[in-house]
């Protein structure tokens, strides 16, 4: 396991990282997630020696990764894209040199390769130098490096950044691959929430540099309400917003957006919805639109954001 415990870094006066703790296991896929500047890169540098932290220890298996020369034999990590690859040689040549780079070399390592370098569809371009590859391609190819030694732990800060829509499937598949077929843990940042709900279980959400929450998909989305429903109607005057508050028990939030007249209704069970559009039925409320929706793991991201900063 991997063991990130009370990691503090300071740029001048101030705080990218406060006081961040939190463990990656083995076959799991794990999220990091946080608004811009939030700390996400600064975790992952972190993580893989790129940078020197304040406070703090990270610890694989137990051991403290500092004092440990195999450690980055066990860790691979894509980050800002494909800028630390070198673009005098093709993708394939340089997951060699990578692998090489950390030890590791021979029939197995370039059976790895080749069959990584045909799922992300890298074959058409296998004569290329890195240079003369499409932006997308250039990524495919700093994630063939990161995984050419299957390490035990893959750190991809954002590895979504300029893929088409089939790669980022593919890329889902190859991810869920790690985990599931080689036991490896995988650490994802990502704007793109949809791409994180498809493949993490579990989501750490990092704010202003401190850990804002931490839990399953499930958790963070519990953490708020479970359902939304939006409405819009034919004639707002016929169902003012003081009698709908009254057709809704427990736990709910009501908000209307004057420019659309939508009225979004944020609510826990499903039962509630019901006893809402059987008023709407008797009272022969007339409606444009309904829609009634579980809520997303964006909306629950952005929903927890918008709270911290109230
Ligand atoms: N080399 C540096 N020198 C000074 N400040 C830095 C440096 N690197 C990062 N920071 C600061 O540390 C904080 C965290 O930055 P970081 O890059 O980790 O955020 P991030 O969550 O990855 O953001 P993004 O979503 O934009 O990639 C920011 O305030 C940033 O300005
Ligand atoms: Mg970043």
């Amino acid at each position: 396991m991997l063991s990130i415990s009370g990691l503090s870094k300071c740029y001048k006066d101030k705080h990218a990282l406060e006081n961040v703790s939190f463990d990656l296991d083995r076959g799991e896929i794990v999220a990091l997630l946080g608004a811009n500047g939030s700390g996400k890169t600064t975790t992952v540098q972190s993580i893989c020696k790129l940078i020197e932290y304040d406070e703090g220890t990270i610890t694989l298996d137990g051991e403290p990764t500092h004092s440990s020369n195999a450690y980055l034999q066990k860790v691979g990590a894509v980050l800002g894209g494909s800028r630390n690859i070198n673009w005098r040689l093709t993708a394939k040549q340089n997951a060699d040199y990578f692998a090489r780079l950390r030890g590791f070399s021979g029939t197995k390592i370039h059976q790895n390769i080749n069959e990584l370098h045909s799922a992300l569809g890298l074959d058409e371009h296998s004569k290329k130098e890195v240079m003369k590859l499409s932006t997308g391609n250039k990524q495919k190819a700093a994630l063939l490096c990161a995984l050419s030694y299957t390490p035990d732990f893959v750190l991809l800060d954002e590895p979504t950044l300029g893929l088409d829509f089939q790669t980022v499937d593919d890329l889902q598949t190859i991810i869920k691959q790690c985990a599931n077929k080689q036991n490896q843990g995988l650490l994802i940042t990502s704007h793109d929430l949809a791409f994180i709900e498809n493949i993490c279980s579990r989501v750490i959400v990092l704010h202003q540099g401190k850990l804002l929450f931490k839990g399953d998909v499930s958790a963070l989305k519990s953490k708020m309400y479970k359902y939304r429903l939006s409405l819009q109607l034919n004639d707002r005057q016929q169902f003012p917003l003081a009698s709908m508050q009254s057709l809704w028990d427990g736990r709910f939030a009501i908000t209307e957006n004057p420019e659309t007249q939508i009225v979004d209704v944020h609510f826990e069970t499903s039962e509630q919805s019901l006893k809402f559009i059987h008023h709407i039925h008797e009272q022969k409320i007339s409606i444009a639109e309904l829609k009634i929706a579980p809520l997303s793991v964006d909306e629950a991201y952005q929903a927890l954001v918008k709270s911290e900063k109230q």
